[in-house]
């Protein structure tokens, strides 16, 4: 397999290629950091969210849906910490005119240093082979300790510093490390200053009246103020949950990584509303759901890391980040935090409106605690994709490249393919579409002869190619042909719906997987 800058390069072109993804506006050469899905992209991303929505709100009987505007009262974001507190912190290089995130510029360096590390693992294994320990190893090889120890002091006082607010010492960091601009080399910097990553906009007709409004930076806030309205409606009892798809929009200083940091992109979030003192338990419970979650899609455990938050964000008393080995490395992919009662009590603060459950057994009010669930559909989408995809070597010597997706995901769920354009075949095939798509989301494909066909099936993710040929018409059977194994089998054309059917159900998907 390519190495990871090619393989990344590989995932962004054949994204385009297979119409996946699209820059956006892109004949007039793009807006960067903005992308477009295509035909296929829109049936992967649709199905991922029906994926995680069922998972949450269908599975669960104490979660509930909710689709919240977009735009919301500015008091929202006052009262969220965001007007205050949604702020990177940036960077200037004097001489190239590039700008930059001070606090990714020295994790990039301590990326490099962990690289370090995993490049003396490599060697170590490769050297002692079966009788390897790798734990003893990390903790004692004096280069490895050196290496970590140092990763150790500098995440500390990055985090010190960024809570403190002291951006001379961040730029000071960056100057001790001798961190050099990515794309020059240059070391001459600007001081470090906060940028608030909010998109404002204005509603109203005329300049005097209208008013600044701003697009949502998350979607969790359009929860927070329709915690009562949902509660009593929904005669919601504690604990219960409001799950929300939508889209967020921020101003990103650098957006980089495709679809990974775009300036607008899709949230799915997940509000978990517990008694007070029983977040910490709470917590520990989403954090196993959601990686059972990623688990039932079968992309690899290996793929996933936990990573435990130093700095927590103004709101949170606990937090943890699932991250996932993209092709540029382990990242953020989902968090999951426990907000406390920052956000009821805050908005109830502005807002001089209760947000408060009443306990009927306890006899008594309370603002209720709160655990998030949040993971970026645009990552989940990139962590799906670049999974799947795959170049292999086949037994004859060939080489194929195949997208994996996992087939309850797929866009297209099976090609029907008839060998030949002649002798009835396609008029076969035309039916067997005609039938299965009520249920499936099904392609006709007669064009090239059908080995060229399967490797097109196979490199734009579809799971299943069902053939017809001159035999079908005395056996009333097709070939079904699956992406990953290759393997065909005979099957009866009235069989079909039930072995997709078996194929593609959410039960077996995410209850056993
Ligand atoms: N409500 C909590 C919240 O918004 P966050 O960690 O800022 O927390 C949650 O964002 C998730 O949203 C992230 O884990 C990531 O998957 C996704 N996300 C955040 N910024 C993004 C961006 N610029 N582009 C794509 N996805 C993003």
């Amino acid at each position: 397999m390519a190495n990871n800058q090619d393989k990344f390069k590989q995932v962004i072109a054949h994204a385009k290629e297979y119409g996946y993804i699209f820059s956006s506006s892109e004949i007039y050469d793009g807006l960067s950091a903005v992308y477009d899905y295509g035909q296929n992209g829109v049936e992967l991303k649709n199905n991922i969210k029906t994926y995680w929505w069922k998972s949450m709100t269908q599975l669960h009987q104490n979660i509930v849906g909710l689709d919240a505007a977009i735009l919301m009262h500015p008091k929202t974001w006052k009262a969220s910490g965001h007007v205050d507190a949604f702020n990177d912190p940036l960077i200037d290089n004097k001489d190239s005119k590039k700008r930059y995130r001070a606090d990714v510029l020295v994790e990039d360096y301590v990326e490099k240093l962990e690289q370090k590390v995993q490049k003396e693992i490599a060697k170590a294994k490769k050297r002692f082979g079966d009788n390897f320990d790798e734990s003893q190893f990390v903790s004692t090889h004096p280069r490895v300790v050196k290496y970590r120890t140092r990763s150790k002091e500098i995440l500390e006082r990055l985090a010190k510093s960024l809570t403190e607010e002291n951006l001379a010492d961040v730029k000071a960091l960056i100057e001790e490390l001798e961190i050099a601009c990515p794309a020059t080399g240059s070391r001459n910097w600007t001081d470090v200053k906060q940028f608030n990553l909010m998109f404002g906009t204005k509603m109203g007709a005329s300049s005097e009246s209208a008013s600044d409004l701003y697009l949502r930076p998350e979607t969790a806030q359009g929860i927070f103020v329709n915690f009562s309205n949902v509660q009593k409606t929904g005669r919601m009892k504690i604990p219960f949950g409001i799950a929300q798809i939508g889209k967020a929009f921020r101003n990103e200083i650098v957006a980089r990584q495709f679809i990974f940091r775009q300036r607008e992109f899709e949230q799915m979030e997940m509000q978990f509303f517990v008694k007070p003192g029983e977040e910490l338990k709470w917590f520990e419970y989403w954090k196993d759901q959601r990686q059972a979650w990623h688990d039932s899609l079968g992309l690899g455990k290996e793929n996933y890391r936990f990573h435990e938050h130093e700095k927590l964000a103004h709101y949170a008393n606990a937090a943890t980040d699932i991250e996932f080995d993209f092709p540029f490395g382990f990242k953020e992919l989902e968090g999951i935090h426990s907000r406390t009662d920052f956000d009821l009590k805050a908005h109830e603060k502005l807002s001089g409106k209760k947000l408060q459950f009443f306990d009927h057994e306890e006899g008594e009010s309370y603002t209720p605690y709160v655990i998030e669930t949040s993971i970026g559909l645009d990552r989940m989408f990139l962590a799906v994709f670049s999974a799947a995809l795959q170049d292999e070597t086949l037994d004859d010597g060939s080489s194929r490249t195949v997208l994996k997706l996992p087939s309850i995901l797929a866009p297209v769920k099976a090609a029907v393919l008839p060998l030949l354009k002649r002798d009835g075949l396609p008029e076969i095939a035309e039916q067997i579409v005609e039938d299965l798509k009520w249920d499936f989301n099904v392609d006709f494909d007669e064009k090239d002869a059908v080995g060229r066909r399967y490797r097109r099936q196979d490199a734009a993710g579809t799971p299943f190619c069902i053939t017809v040929d001159h035999d079908t018409k005395d056996d009333d059977s097709v070939t079904i042909r699956y992406r990953d194994s290759m393997e065909q089998k005979r099957v009866k054309i009235t069989e079909l719906k039930s072995i997709l059917n078996a194929e593609l159900s959410y039960k077996t998907w995410l209850k056993t997987k």
